[in-house]
């Protein structure tokens, strides 16, 4: 059985007096630590296929099942446990919350799964280590660069120890080298906690770090290197 089954994913949006199909009939299958880049042009459906995935958005049919279990239509509280525990989200603005503390920012997705303060703090204080920044860890995030900011972000994504990273153009808003230094970032934790990661990226030298590279079109995803003849997009 895989970690992760998508099977014959369909989704639609309303556009003034017709629908946008986005997805038409997507399937993938991922084993547990794979790492997937998701590419593809702007508009193809990437960050909707993120949030069906992540259980934010409910898809029009298909299944969506995680070691044999479908979320396809569950129930809103079943589906926000879920995320909750299973998942963690990196986004490309990373949506850190300004008024709060980077040390905050982590401990806040542990405190809502109910643990006890202190062993938050331990988490968090621990995360922010890990990705370099103990020293910066009483930052608000209007006073941290971009790239460390997207470094609280992958710390509080990592938290609560979920088995799936959703990372949608995680490094897509910083300059080269920042952007390097959070793909090594990535590689390092990813050795050492082996988490499953689907990660949506125009950045060549991320995807490179992925086990797997595939491409959106046409509502589907494809093997990269299947692409058509003007498939060199990247
Ligand atoms: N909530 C929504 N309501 C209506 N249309 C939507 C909604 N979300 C997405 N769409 C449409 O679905 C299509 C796919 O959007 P999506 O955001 O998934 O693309 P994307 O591949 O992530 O693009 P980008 O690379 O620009 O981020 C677009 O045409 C978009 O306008
Ligand atoms: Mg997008």
């Amino acid at each position: 059985m895989s970690f992760l089954c998508v099977k014959d994913l369909h989704k639609s949006y309303p556009s003034g007096n017709t629908v946008v199909r986005v997805l038409r009939g997507l399937s993938l299958q991922l084993e547990e630590g794979d790492l997937l880049a998701v590419l593809g042009a702007s508009g193809s459906g990437k960050s909707t296929f993120l949030h069906l995935v992540g259980a934010m958005e409910q898809p029009d049919s298909g299944s969506i099942m995680y070691q044999g279990v479908n979320i396809v239509a569950r129930h809103a509280q079943q589906l926000a446990r879920f995320r909750n525990e299973k998942i963690g989200f990196v986004f490309q603005f990373h949506h850190l919350l300004p008024e709060f503390t980077a040390l905050e920012n982590v401990i806040f997705p542990l405190l809502i799964r109910g643990e006890a303060v202190t062993k938050c703090r331990a988490v968090a204080e621990r995360l922010l280590d890990e990705v370099g920044l103990r020293e910066r860890a009483g930052h608000k995030p209007g006073e941290l660069s971009g790239g460390e900011q997207q470094r609280v972000a992958i710390a509080r994504a990592l938290a609560g120890s979920p088995r799936i990273i959703l990372a949608d153009e995680p490094t897509g808003n910083l300059d080269t080298r920042t952007a390097e230094s959070v793909h090594h970032l990535f590689q390092r934790l990813h050795v050492e906690r082996k988490f499953t990661a689907i990660i949506v990226t125009h950045n060549p030298a991320l995807a490179g770090i992925c086990h797997h590279k595939k491409l959106l079109q046409d509502g589907k995803l494809v093997n990269y290197p299947d692409v058509g003849i003007f498939g060199a997009y990247a």
